[in-house]
C-alpha cells in the first residue's frame, strides 16, 4: 500500500492593512489606501505558494477590510470567533491573519488572551502597499505560511521581515522601515531564512484569560471602557476627572521611566481609583519591565506595553 501523506488544511483570514493597500503609482510607498485588496488576491501574489503548501488545502476568508488604526472591539470579536471556529476543526493545522502594522501588536495580544488553542495563529503584514514596485507583503505572507506549518509553532506569533515575534514582546518600533517590529530585550523568537524556520527562543503556551469566554459572548459595544493615560511634563489631571465622570471603567497609566507618575496626575488617578475606577501602571519606555513598586498603583503584567495592558485590564473587568 502506498503511504499517503495526511493532508492538513490551513486558513488565511484577511483584515486589511497596508499588505492589502493600493496606491496610484508603483513608486508610491506612503500615499496609499490601506485595506483595498481581498485576501484571495494577496495569496495569488505569493511566490511559490504551491511549494510552501505541499498540496495541503488552503481556505481564505475576509473577516474585515480596514486600516488597522481603526481597529475596533467588534472586529476583534469577529476575528477571534472566526479563529476559534477554524481552530476547532480537527483537520485545520493553524491560521494566518493578514493585518495592518499599526495595531498589530494589540490584536496579537488580544488573540493570545482569548484563544484557547495549542495550534498556531500567525499574524503578518507589510510596510509597502501591494501595488509597490517591490512589495514586502508577498514574502511576509509566504513566511507566515511557512511558520504556521512548522511542527513546533504554537500560540500567537507575528511574522514580519523574516523575524518571528511573540505576542507578548512584539511592538511596532519604526514608522516606515520594512523591518518595523521589535521584541525589545527578549528579541525575536525565531527567523525565517530561505524558507526555513530557525527558532531562537522557547514559545509561549496558551495563556487564555479566565474571562475570555465572557468577553467574547458579550456585545462588543458593552465591553468595559478602558483608556490609556500618559504621564508627561505638564500632565493635566483634569483628563482623569473628565474620563471618570464620563464613565470610564479602567485606566492604564503609562508612567515615565520606571513607572513614575506626575504628582498632579497621580493624585487624580488615586482619587479615581478610590471612586471605583480600576487602575494599572505601565511605562512609556519601549524596553524592559518595571522593577520594584514604583507608584501606589497596581502594576501590569511584567513587560506589557500600555496598549496590551489595556486589553488585559478590559478582560479583568469582565470578572
Ligand atoms: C494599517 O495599520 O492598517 C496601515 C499601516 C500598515 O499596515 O503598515
Amino acid at each position: 500500500m502506498v503511504n499517503q501523506k495526511k493532508l492538513q488544511k490551513w486558513v488565511v483570514l484577511g483584515t486589511g492593512g497596508t499588505i492589502a493597500g493600493t496606491a496610484a503609482s508603483p513608486s508610491d510607498l506612503t500615499a496609499y489606501q490601506a485595506g483595498q485588496l481581498g485576501v484571495a488576491v494577496l495569496l495569488d501574489a505569493v511566490p511559490g505558494l504551491r511549494e510552501v503548501l505541499q498540496d495541503d488545502p488552503l481556505v481564505c476568508e475576509q473577516v474585515a477590510q480596514l486600516d488597522s488604526k481603526d481597529m475596533d472591539p467588534a472586529t476583534w470579536q469577529a476575528l477571534a470567533l472566526r479563529c476559534a471556529h477554524w481552530l476547532a476543526q480537527p483537520d485545520v493545522g493553524g491560521v494566518v491573519i493578514t493585518h495592518g502594522t499599526d495595531t498589530l501588536e494589540e490584536t496579537a495580544w488580544w488573540l493570545h488572551k482569548v484563544l484557547d488553542t495549542t495550534k498556531p495563529v500567525v499574524l503578518t503584514c507589510a510596510m509597502r502597499p501591494a501595488t509597490a514596485a517591490l512589495p514586502d507583503g508577498p514574502q511576509n505572507l509566504r513566511d507566515a505560511l511557512t511558520v504556521v506549518r512548522e511542527p513546533k509553532a504554537r500560540g500567537v506569533l507575528v511574522v514580519c521581515a523574516g523575524h518571528i515575534h511573540s505576542a507578548r514582546h512584539v511592538q511596532k518600533v519604526h514608522p516606515f522601515r520594512l523591518d518595523a517590529f521589535g521584541s525589545g530585550e527578549a528579541g525575536p523568537c525565531g527567523q525565517v531564512v530561505s524558507g526555513q524556520v530557525r527558532w531562537q527562543a522557547p514559545l509561549d503556551g496558551p495563556q487564555v484569560h479566565p474571562q475570555a469566554g465572557q468577553l467574547l459572548a458579550c456585545a462588543a459595544a458593552d465591553w468595559p471602557w478602558v483608556e490609556v493615560l500618559h504621564s508627561h511634563a505638564g500632565a493635566d489631571p483634569r483628563k482623569v476627572s473628565l474620563l471618570a465622570a464620563a464613565g470610564v471603567r479602567g485606566l492604564v497609566v503609562a508612567g515615565t521611566g520606571n513607572g513614575t507618575v506626575h504628582q498632579l496626575l497621580l493624585a487624580a488617578v488615586l482619587q479615581a481609583q478610590a471612586q471605583g475606577v480600576a487602575v494599572r501602571l505601565s511605562t512609556r519606555c519601549s524596553e524592559g519591565p518595571l522593577v520594584g513598586t514604583p507608584a501606589a498603583l497596581q502594576m501590569t503584567e511584567p513587560g506589557l506595553n500600555p496598549f496590551k495592558a489595556r486589553i488585559s485590564l478590559m478582560l479583568d473587568l469582565m470578572a
